[in-house]
């Protein structure tokens, strides 16, 4: 992983709120930001980007049942001291780099769960006058420089929000904030409208904001005075919108791919795409796919009449 220390942002925020019903029943007393993929929970994964960009203070914007996470990132002493005890120094040493002693959490409560924006606006105090980054934990990049850390390049050149951006089919523009950009094949281009989850018929474009954000803190004036928007929430697209009439916003297409883990089919493809590319799992799997028959698993009987119905 590359790091990248030269990056004047020093703030990551997490937005952990979500109570991940998408999920349930496998979410109920778990925070969604803790199911693993391969060996590694998701809020892990964004982590360890935001620190490849620079980051060094990480700031999680919490709900209810989200104790997990915080315990995740804690020393546990017992656990340490039964590995030592065992001689297992490996297990010992993954424990210990979960966290690097050169980051600092904070822990701040959501008192409601009032959209994206307001759980942003929530993080105010600890982010406090500086440029900071955004990361969604349900949207997993793989990319050999981490995501963050290409967008950080892009603020350092622009010195201006930038948002991370992918191309996605016309008919899911209803699941993301979307945007018009000023140059549409440019990797970097200044945004000329984002509006959130429009329908396919009336959206600008189908390019779609991803989980990734640098943004100027600026944009806690616009997120405290916007009202709820799209779902009844104050969201995080609407500041960014009303940001754009007084400084310009980027959007980015970062290189990588894009895992979309708030969903079960995209939760799924992650893990085996990561147990494939795993160091020590990877090959043992791939055998172990290669040699899978299809034919013999058991389909569920209502998959098996629904798709008996299609044909
Ligand atoms: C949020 C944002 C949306 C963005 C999406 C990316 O939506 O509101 O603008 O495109 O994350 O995953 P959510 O997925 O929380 O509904």
């Amino acid at each position: 992983m590359r790091m990248s220390s030269k990056s004047p942002i020093r703030t990551a925020v997490f937005p952990v709120a979500g109570r991940g019903t998408r999920f349930l029943p496998a979410t109920k007393a778990s925070p969604k930001e803790m199911l693993p993929v391969v060996d590694k929970p998701l809020i892990q994964y964004a982590v360890e980007e935001a620190l490849a960009a620079g980051a060094r203070r990480l700031v999680f914007v919490t709900g209810a049942s989200k104790r997990a996470i915080e315990d995740h990132f804690d020393s546990d002493q017992e656990l340490e001291t039964m590995l030592q005890q065992q001689g297992k120094s490996d297990l010992l040493n993954q424990l210990r780099s979960v966290l690097p002693s050169y980051a600092s959490c904070i822990y701040i409560r959501q008192p409601a769960p009032l959209g994206l924006g307001h759980a942003v606006l929530c993080a105010q105090p600890a982010v406090g006058a500086e440029p900071f980054f955004v990361h969604l934990a349900d949207d997993l990049i793989q990319s050999e420089v981490p995501c963050l850390a290409q967008m950080a390049e892009v603020y350092e050149a622009k010195r201006a929000s930038v948002l991370g951006v992918q191309v996605v089919p016309r008919s899911d523009t209803d699941k993301y904030g979307i945007v018009a950009v000023e140059a549409d094949r440019s990797p970097t281009s200044r945004v000329r409208s984002i509006v959130e989850k429009p329908k396919p018929s009336v959206a600008p474009s189908n390019l779609a904001v991803v989980g990734r954000y640098v943004l100027a803190p600026s944009i806690f004036e616009h997120l405290d005075k916007i009202g709820r928007g799209a779902g009844g929430e104050i969201q995080l697209t609407d500041g960014i919108a009303a940001l754009m009439h007084e400084e310009a916003v980027y959007a980015y297409r970062f290189t990588g791919k894009r895992y979309d883990c708030g969903s079960k089919l995209g939760y799924l493809q992650a893990t085996v795409e990561y147990a494939l590319g795993h160091p020590v799992l990877g090959r043992d799997f791939r055998k172990y796919l290669e040699n899978l028959d299809l034919d013999a698993i058991a389909t569920p009987a209502s998959t098996r009449r629904r798709s008996r119905r299609k044909r």
